[in-house]
């Protein structure tokens, strides 16, 4: 009684032979109630040459090529379920079941890579089963499944010749699939056999286990940096601020366990103070705490999955700036240079870096010393001969002193001491320049300098002295000043003395060497070069006025005047004492150049009383 028209009843039969075992296979799928239903497999070769197996509830028989079924030769298969009173007849299927077959899936591990935006999935051929056709389907989180196609594999193609080892007989079959930038993905393929006729030569395998691939670029994480103080032990720390590292979703065959699916974190270090040490760098696992030393840091927060890795995220964490003066005494000698520090009780090794002040930090040295002992002072001496060669430029120099009991690893490192020292003759190059004596009063001057080259080197310069005598007594007057000064006033002195004044600078180690002898004196009111520019300033205006006065003067009296005579005494008349207007001759005196008029009468009128003459 066949119903294969109702919506109910077996579907999908598929029989095949199954490479692995040499059996045969036939499945299908009942759509319906499945209580109470039994199945029968039905198969004639011809009419009248039939045969069947009773499966009961199951929808999958396995049978070899004894059991009756004529395996050689093109059959007539199909299934008859039974419910009740009914029974059910699927659609036939013919076939010759022996060139029939079946291939396994991809085996469970394949391996996946990134190549040119894509997921290449690569795996082992199953023996014997070359020349398939492969499928594969996907999904991202809350979607469907969708389809897609690797094409046939070219067993004799470059592909498998690639990922063969020489005299290893299996070849490989490998699968390009689309990378989702963002989203994880979950994967399952799945083999055919494609006969050379380019015709299937068996049904699909089943679906391989799902291989899940995690979004292209892991995420980022959102990190900042702080650091605290630097405590007493020479250690501060170290934290991360931020989110915790984000998980994406996963597709429903997924699981977080599953490796390289998710992005993991970690924590790039790399110490850049001293950077001679054995081991600069670490990775270590994420955390959000370290405790690291004073020196400068390179923190990279590094996110990677199986694809490789993703952005990073780097703060900077600069030199903790903190210097303590006096902590380090350096002295020099014949046979070498010798450092002595107060050491850490463990036996330790100690990196010694130099950094220019005020210069290029790249242009830092440094030195890792043997594993040092304390001395009973708790002292530490690292000596060093001139022959070798560091330090050569003189100059203000940043010691800092690290110290570590394991010095391959660069979490292990503590700050002893931070100092700046001047490196070089510190008293020949802090001997106080451009003296010179100003603002002089009858009893009082002030003397300036130039600022040393020690006072920009931090703690270094101790303080000046300034000393000063007359010519007449010997007696030497002393006065101190702090170290940033660059003045100081001289009282007491006697006006008209000369007096000579000198200064050095002394640092903590040594004093300092004198200035150049300056002479001064209290009698002079005003700088003698600002006398002399005034004077010279006032010559010179006056030699021009004059010269021009001389030149429009001349230019002018020619127009104006004629030129005169000189003049000439004529000789004195005596006036008697009588009243009256009398006339008297004029007479020119010899050689006078006068033009004169024709001579006239001099008049000479008298008006005083008396005959005084
Ligand atoms: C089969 O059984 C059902 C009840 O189980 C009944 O209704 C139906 O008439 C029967 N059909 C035949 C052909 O016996
Ligand atoms: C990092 O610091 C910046 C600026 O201080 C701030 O805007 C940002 O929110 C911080 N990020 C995190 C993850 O704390
Ligand atoms: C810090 O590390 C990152 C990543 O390794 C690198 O790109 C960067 O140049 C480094 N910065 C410095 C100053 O070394
Ligand atoms: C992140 O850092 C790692 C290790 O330092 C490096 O290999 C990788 O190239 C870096 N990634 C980027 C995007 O800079
Ligand atoms: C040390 O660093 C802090 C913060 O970076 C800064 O404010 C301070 O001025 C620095 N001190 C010195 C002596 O450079
Ligand atoms: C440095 O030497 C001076 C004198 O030699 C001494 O007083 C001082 O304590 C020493 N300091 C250190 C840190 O060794
Ligand atoms: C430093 O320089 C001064 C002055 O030039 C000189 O007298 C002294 O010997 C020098 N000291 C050293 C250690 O060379
Ligand atoms: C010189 O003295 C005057 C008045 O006393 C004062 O204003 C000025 O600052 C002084 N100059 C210097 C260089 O000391
Ligand atoms: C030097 O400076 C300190 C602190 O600024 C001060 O206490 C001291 O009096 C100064 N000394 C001189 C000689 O000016």
């Amino acid at each position: 009684e066949s119903s294969s028209g109702s919506a109910l009843g077996p579907r999908d039969l598929s029989c095949y032979r199954i490479l692995s075992t040499g059996s045969y296979e036939c499945s299908w799928r009942y759509e319906g109630p499945a209580t109470g239903v039994s199945h029968f497999l039905r198969c004639c070769l011809s009419p009248g040459r039939c045969c069947y197996f009773a499966v009961g509830s199951a929808t999958r028989l396995q049978f070899s090529d004894q059991d009756g079924v004529p395996v050689l030769h093109d059959i007539t298969l199909w299934v008859e379920s039974q419910v009740a009173n009914r029974t059910e007849k699927s659609p036939e299927i013919s076939l010759l079941l022996y060139s029939f077959v079946k291939y396994d899936p991809p085996p469970k591990d394949i391996k996946v890579s990134r190549t040119a935006g894509q997921v290449l999935m690569e795996w082992k051929t199953p023996d014997g089963q070359d020349n398939a056709d492969v499928q594969f389907r996907h999904r991202t989180p809350g979607s469907p499944w969708k389809l897609g196609h690797c094409g046939l594999q070219d067993d004799t193609g470059l592909a498998g010749a690639e990922m063969d080892v020489p005299g290893d007989p299996l070849s490989s079959e490998s699968c390009r699939c689309p990378l989702e930038k963002d989203a994880a993905q979950e994967f399952q393929l799945r083999r055919q056999r494609w006969l050379r006729s380019q015709a299937p030569g068996g049904p699909w395998s089943s679906w391989s286990s799902s291989v899940c691939v995690p979004a292209e670029t892991p995420p980022k994480l959102e990190l900042n940096c702080s650091v605290e103080l630097l405590q007493p032990d020479g250690r501060r720390q170290l934290t991360l601020q931020g989110q915790q590292p984000p998980q994406l979703e996963l597709p429903e065959g997924c699981h977080r366990t599953t490796p390289g699916v998710e992005a993991t974190y970690s924590i790039h270090l790399h110490m850049l103070s001293c950077p001679c040490q054995a081991r600069a760098t670490k990775t270590l696992p994420l955390r959000k705490m370290l405790r690291l030393s004073g020196a400068a840091y390179n923190v990279t927060v590094i996110s990677q999955n199986r694809f490789g890795p993703g952005l990073n995220q780097t703060c900077l964490i600069t030199a903790d700036n903190h210097t303590e003066p006096r902590t380090l005494n350096i002295s020099v000698g014949a046979k070498g240079t010798t450092m002595h520090w107060a050491g850490r009780v463990e036996a330790t090794t100690y990196c010694i870096e130099w950094q220019p002040h005020d210069q290029d930090k790249s242009r830092a040295t440094c030195t890792v010393t043997a594993p040092q002992a304390l001395d009973q002072a708790g002292m530490v001496t690292h000596s060093w001969n001139p022959a070798s060669g560091a330090m050569e430029q003189e100059g203000c120099y940043r010691v800092t002193i690290f110290a570590s009991t394991r010095p391959k690893k660069p979490t292990s490192w503590s700050t002893v001491l931070s100092t700046y020292h001047f490196w070089g003759n510190a008293s020949r190059a802090g001997t106080p320049q451009f003296v010179s004596v100003k603002n002089h009063s009858a009893d009082s001057v002030s003397v300036h300098w130039a600022e040393s080259p020690l006072s920009s080197c931090p703690g270094v310069l101790k303080g000046h002295v300034v000393r000063f005598w007359d010519e007449d007594s010997s007696q030497v007057s002393e006065y101190e000043v702090n170290a940033t000064e660059t003045q100081v006033t001289l009282r007491g002195l006697r006006p008209g003395v000369t007096y000579t004044v000198q200064i050095r600078a002394d640092t903590a180690a040594e004093q300092g060497a004198w200035s150049k002898p300056q002479q001064f004196s209290t009698e002079v009111q005003v700088s003698h070069l600002i006398i002399f520019l005034v004077s010279l300033g006032s010559f010179v205006s006056i030699l021009v006025l004059g010269i021009l006065g001389y030149f429009s003067l001349n230019r002018a009296a020619q127009c104006l005047c004629p030129p005169l005579p000189t003049p000439c005494a004529s000789s004195a008349v005596e006036f008697p004492g009588s009243q009256g207007k009398q006339v008297w001759q004029w007479t020119k005196p010899e050689g006078f150049p006068e033009e004169a008029p024709p001579q006239e009468a001099l008049v000479v009128e008298t008006f005083w009383d008396k005959g005084e003459g």
